[in-house]
């Protein structure tokens, strides 16, 4: 059998039983590979990273070193919860690196989106690398690799423009869930015990907010789409939309338009909310959100985040919009 081809006849995980048995069954040849050494892991938060990290403390405890870089383009709250949930809960050997300084000087007036994406996924990699050579004694490197990045990429984990580490390094890879389907790794998520916010999020791109404030990224406009995306997520989960709507988010667009508040005449920004469903996110739907719940968050956005002075919703369908604005 090829390494990196799932066997036909692989049973799809789809209840905690198996679940539990694929877990078993890889903690046990994970602890065969791994021995003493130590291993590293970039934890990003995401479903697949988080679900590696935690099949890796089941099995190798603190020889696991996971990294979370925090370039400053998370979402409100996703720092504060890896800490907790790793560090806190499962108390693993965690490194958290608040780089969020260093990003955003890069980014400072770069509007081009590809350029912005090959800042944030260069500088991603050597914030990486400069921990991973403070480790002189690591052997392995874990990754979040699965079945569709195989299939769709060379093997690597498409991360659209995180290129790899140098060279030199030579670690030898650990990749558990790499035969697994997205919905397979979510159920070895929940019965390793994750959150479910952590285990059912929407996707979330490598670059983050930086492709939602669009243009050159400045903090307080950066802030407004953290804020909104925030609020609007708080909605659509008290709402029951949370795992029925594929994507949701919010974007403010690098323009401003006049507005009123108290008599005063604003000069401010817009948010625009995306909410797309989609099975391959080739193509995309728009979501019918009920219109009360729409003015509502209309409402708290206005209230509650600073410099919006209006909301509008995007009723694109892709084609001919893609999911993201950049
Ligand atoms: P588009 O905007 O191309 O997005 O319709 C399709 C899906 O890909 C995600 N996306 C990215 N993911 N790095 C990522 O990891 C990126 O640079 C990137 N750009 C888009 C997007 O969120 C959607 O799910």
């Amino acid at each position: 059998m090829e390494k990196n081809v799932r066997p036909a006849d692989m049973q799809r995980i789809t209840t905690e039983a198996l679940a539990n048995a694929f877990i078993e069954e890889q903690v046990n040849l994970m602890r065969n590979q791994i021995g003493n050494n130590k291993v590293l892991l970039a934890l990003s938060g995401g479903v697949d990273s988080s679900v590696v990290a935690a099949l890796l403390i089941k099995a190798i405890g603190k020889q696991l070193i996971c990294v979370h870089v925090n370039h400053g383009l998370l979402r409100k709250g996703e720092p504060e919860q890896v800490i907790e949930v790793f560090r806190n809960q499962m108390d693993a050997n965690l490194i958290y690196i608040d780089a969020t300084d260093r990003f955003l000087d890069k980014l400072a007036g770069v509007a081009d989106p590809e350029e912005k994406r090959k800042i944030i996924g260069g500088e991603f990699i050597r914030v990486f690398e400069e921990e991973a050579r403070k480790l002189t004694d690591v052997k392995f490197l874990a990754q979040g690799t699965i079945y569709p990045d195989i299939l769709e990429s060379d093997g690597v984990k498409a991360h659209h423009n995180v290129g790899g580490l140098p060279e030199d390094f030579d670690f030898e890879l650990v990749e558990p869930v790499k035969l697994l389907f997205k919905d397979e790794v979510r159920v070895v998520g929940k019965a390793l015990g994750l959150p479910d916010n952590m285990v059912y999020r929407q996707p979330f791109p490598g670059p983050g907010l930086g492709v939602r404030c669009t243009g050159a990224i400045t903090r307080d406009r950066l802030e407004a789409v953290r804020e909104s995306d925030a609020i609007l997520r708080e909605e659509f989960a008290k709402n029951g939309l949370q795992g029925k709507v594929w994507q949701y988010f919010t974007i403010v667009p690098d323009y401003r338009s006049t507005g009123v508040r108290d008599g005063k005449r604003l000069w401010d920004w817009p948010v625009v909310i995306r909410a797309v469903n989609t099975k391959d996110a080739m193509s995309a739907t728009v979501e019918n959100i009920p219109f009360e719940l729409m003015t509502h968050i209309t409402s708290r956005i206005l209230n509650e985040v600073k410099g919006v002075n209006r909301v509008l919703y995007d009723f694109t369908p892709k084609p001919c919009g893609t999911i993201e604005w950049e």
